[in-house]
């Protein structure tokens, strides 16, 4: 089967990103469901389940050690696959460096970066580019955010000094859906010596991303929001400064040489990928990007930004809800309902076949600053359509009969 076949793609494209019947039917977890919960995780296309598949089934071998065929094309597999990821987002393929996916990336980079001192964080953080700063010891700055929910750089530029060592912001928030101006950002930390590093999270499945472009120093994201499996994701850091970086765990394959007395290590990124990796969801990920990029990402953010378009224009004619996040946020909006808690939305949602997020969303400085301790938050994908905005405004209107 064709990544995304021509037809589907072709209407896809027609329709002004309106469904295209076939290409959701590619996603088995999709179907009928109306699924909003994408920026907490992506369903995945057939193509991505069926090269799994085949990576543990008739490919299967392990990577780097074999000297038998299949493992040797195994491993041409796996560093093709480093290949296409650095390309996918503009970096070079020594540069990438596979993880469990964000968390795991940031957390490398809290413990190995070799200057520790003080950062700069946003107020908008998902908590794991927060609490791998504070395990590994940083003084943390926090830049507040502007009155429509995006990191507000121009407090950054008045608060960044010569004592930041990194600032490391979402490009795109989790909860809000705002997009950070990261050329700006880096220009920032640069201009006081700091490193920039952006949480990608959010943004590799729904904006184009270049880190070239971008001019930052680290790029971290997940395989499994990006349409690919979950346990895998990418750390993309400029050789140099990985080069500058001790090792982050220790273990078979990222060395040079052991003895008892001592061991030296392979250079970046192998010395940050101790074990057998996850071979199987590495070659998943490289058929996501396969298959996002063929529907293209410029596409994808025009149909996401429609859908929030729709959903933000219709719920704010309900007027018990509240809407957070800027206008153009990309692919997520977050509200509250007066006098309902999230969960009774989420709740009453699921019960009209529409799964929505409804908590703190891993962002409780966040919530704190909105004065919530919750929001409800419906998130985009490619699958996604008019008729899901529909069926959310439905489940919705009925959410405020009941408690109305
Ligand atoms: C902005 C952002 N950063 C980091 C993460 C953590 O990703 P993971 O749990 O895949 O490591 C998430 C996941 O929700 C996120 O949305």
């Amino acid at each position: 089967m064709a990544i995304v076949s021509e037809r589907a793609l072709g209407r896809w494209e027609n329709e002004g990103g309106g469904l295209a019947r076939e290409l959701r039917d590619q996603f088995p977890g999709v179907r009928d469901w109306h699924y909003l919960d994408t920026a907490a995780t992506a369903q995945k296309p057939q193509v991505v389940l069926d090269a799994m598949m085949r990576a543990g089934g008739e490919d299967y071998a392990t990577v780097h050690r074999g000297v038998y065929a299949r493992s040797a094309n195994m491993t041409l597999a796996y560093e093709a696959a480093r290949r296409r990821v650095a390309e996918f987002i503009g970096g070079r393929e020594d540069e990438i460096v596979f993880v469990r996916g964000a968390t795991e990336a940031i957390n490398l980079v809290a413990h190995s970066f070799p200057r520790k001192g003080r950062i700069l964080l946003s107020q908008l953080e998902h908590h794991s580019n927060i609490v791998p700063w504070q395990l590994a010891g940083y003084e943390i700055d926090v830049c507040p955010l502007t009155p429509d929910g995006c990191i507000d750089l121009d407090a950054a530029e008045a608060m960044l000094t010569k004592d930041h060592v990194l600032v490391a912001f979402a490009h795109v928030s989790n909860v809000l859906g705002s997009v950070l101006d990261a050329k700006r950002a880096a220009a920032l930390a640069h201009k006081v010596g700091a490193k920039l590093l952006l949480d990608g999270c959010q943004a590799v499945p729904r904006l184009p991303v270049d880190v070239a472009e971008l001019d930052c120093d680290y790029y971290v994201f997940s395989g499994h929001k990006l349409y690919g499996p979950t346990g895998i994701g990418a750390l993309w850091g400029r050789k140099e400064l990985l080069d500058t970086m001790p090792p982050y765990q220790g273990g078979g394959s990222m060395i040079d040489r052991v003895t008892f007395e001592k061991t030296t290590y392979a250079p970046a990124p192998t010395r940050f990928e101790a074990g057998t990796p996850a071979i199987v969801e590495v070659m998943g990920l490289r058929a996501a990007i396969d298959y996002v990029e063929a529907i293209g990402l410029d596409a994808i953010h025009a149909h996401e930004a429609e859908l929030v378009r729709q959903t933000r224009e219709a719920l704010r004619s309900i007027n018990s809800i509240t809407l957070y996040g800027p206008e153009d946020a990309a692919g997520i909006v977050s509200f509250s309902m007066e006098g309902v808690h999230p969960h009774d939305i989420g709740t009453i949602l699921d019960e009209e076949g529409v799964a929505i997020r409804a908590g703190h969303h891993c962002a409780q400085p966040l919530m704190e600053h909105l004065g919530l301790p919750a929001t409800a938050r419906a998130s985009f994908g490619i699958y996604n359509d008019e008729s899901d905005v529909a069926a959310l405004v439905r489940g919705l209107e009925r959410v405020k009969r009941i408690f109305g």
